[in-house]
């Protein structure tokens, strides 16, 4: 097949795969993604930058010989940097290592052992294990190496081209986006910073604290300063790296707007309804609303939300005693995403409407209480609602947005 590479600055390419089909990565849904990878050539040596997930392999050799062709080098690739073994950047590892017997894997400590998990037929393999501060020189280029546990895996690293300022970030910094364009300026603004913020919400968000850790860390290592570029793995390449560094510090801070995300589901439309409701009473005050009905909607998106949302209203119909299966699968998901993570404390909101002892906004208050959310406000009512519900309801929605709006 012939793909062509796109050259991203002098004697670097972008080597990636475009996956237009991806509707779903363990639950997060897209519309495609980008496993993207990069080819730096050096005087003696050239190194590829991550490579793809398993089976989509043939579009990543098409480009890097289409590189190789304008480079007009040899077809030799002598280093192989493993920033990450999630499969979407190590599942052509295996064939890279069989086409170059002699190539040079370098990836963390931390990654060895997962490596060699990941890829069984790599267990006698010998790694080259780096770590912070460590470099390579390709010749007239120079990559440096940053450990980043937990952005978002323990083996996670960042490589840096020092001679440029290219940031090979690998999913830090990502959006699951599949577009023509590679560039950040050549897309819609709307779309690559809500691709952006669903990458984030789903992907980094436990991590937070560590970003800012991280951040501080390769200030401090005066790295930080001379990043002209950020080429993640997925997604568009930033050109303007200082503005996802700083969104990534709001994000990592909790930093919010006057904002209020509802995620709810419904047996007989009446949850379906208070929701509604208490959504006038939240906007009636100037305040932002978004609403996910898990009937239809993915959790992926309504945590995307919920990220910048000062206050989080769950409406659960009780079903047997407990809250309806869809709002247990977003609580969990919640609880694993850790908010508490980002240090600010989003208040949270539970109602519903339940047949006749109840029990969804108890189970569902401990548990998201346990989350890190400050349980606000808990409301139920008995089958169908009438107007004095109505009417609690939308003076609940209004009492809460003052209370963000003040806070
Ligand atoms: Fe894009 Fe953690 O893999």
């Amino acid at each position: 097949m012939k793909s062509d590479c796109l050259k991203i600055s002098e004697g670097i390419y972008w080597v990636g795969v475009l996956d237009w089909d991806l509707r779903d990565y363990h639950g997060y849904t897209l519309d495609g993604t980008t496993y993207n990878c990069y080819l730096v050539f050096g005087e003696n040596k050239t190194a590829l930058i991550d490579n793809v997930f398993p089976g989509t392999s043939a579009q990543l050799w098409a480009r890097v010989k289409d590189a190789f062709e304008k480079e007009g080098k040899d077809f030799k690739i002598d280093v192989i940097v493993q920033n990450h073994i999630e499969t979407d950047h190590s599942g052509s590892l295996t064939e890279f290592i069989k086409k170059f017997p002699e190539v040079e894997v370098y990836c963390s400590q931390m990654a060895v052992n997962g490596l060699k998990n990941h890829l069984p037929s790599l267990k006698d393999f010998e790694f080259n294990t780096v770590a912070t501060g460590d470099t390579l020189d390709l010749g007239g280029k120079t990559l440096a190496f940053v450990e980043a546990p937990m952005l978002h895996w323990p083996d996670s690293m960042f490589t840096m081209y020092m001679e440029e300022g290219i940031l090979f970030s690998n999913d830090a910094f990502g959006q699951h986006i599949c577009l023509s364009e590679r560039y950040d300026h050549e897309i819609d603004e709307y779309i690559l910073m809500e691709s952006a913020q669903k990458f984030y919400a789903n992907l980094i968000t436990p991590s937070s604290m560590m970003y800012m850790n991280k951040l501080k860390e390769i200030t401090d290592l005066g790295i930080a300063e001379k990043i002209k570029m950020i080429a993640p793995s997925h997604g568009q390449i930033w050109t303007n790296p200082e503005k996802i560094i700083n969104q990534y510090v709001d994000w990592a801070t909790g930093k919010c707007k006057d904002k209020v995300t509802f995620v709810y589901d419904t047996m007989h439309h009446s949850t379906q309804k208070m929701a509604h409701v208490m959504a006038e009473g939240v906007m009636s005050e100037g305040v932002e609303v978004k609403m996910y009905f898990l009937h239809e909607d993915n959790r992926s998106d309504a945590v995307t939300d919920i990220l910048d949302s000062k206050a989080v209203f769950i409406g659960s119909p009780t079903i047997m005693n407990n809250p309806y299966p869809s709002l247990g699968d977003i609580v969990y998901y919640l609880t694993a995403l850790n908010f508490k993570a980002t240090t600010y404390t989003k208040k949270a909101v539970l109602f519903g409407s339940k047949g006749w002892g109840g029990g969804a906004n108890n189970k569902l208050a401990t548990d998201l209480e346990s989350a890190g959310f400050d349980i606000a406000e808990t409301y139920d009512t008995i089958y169908i609602p009438n107007s004095d519900v109505y009417d609690d309801c939308y003076e609940i929605g209004k009492k809460i947005a003052k209370e963000i709006k003040d806070n």
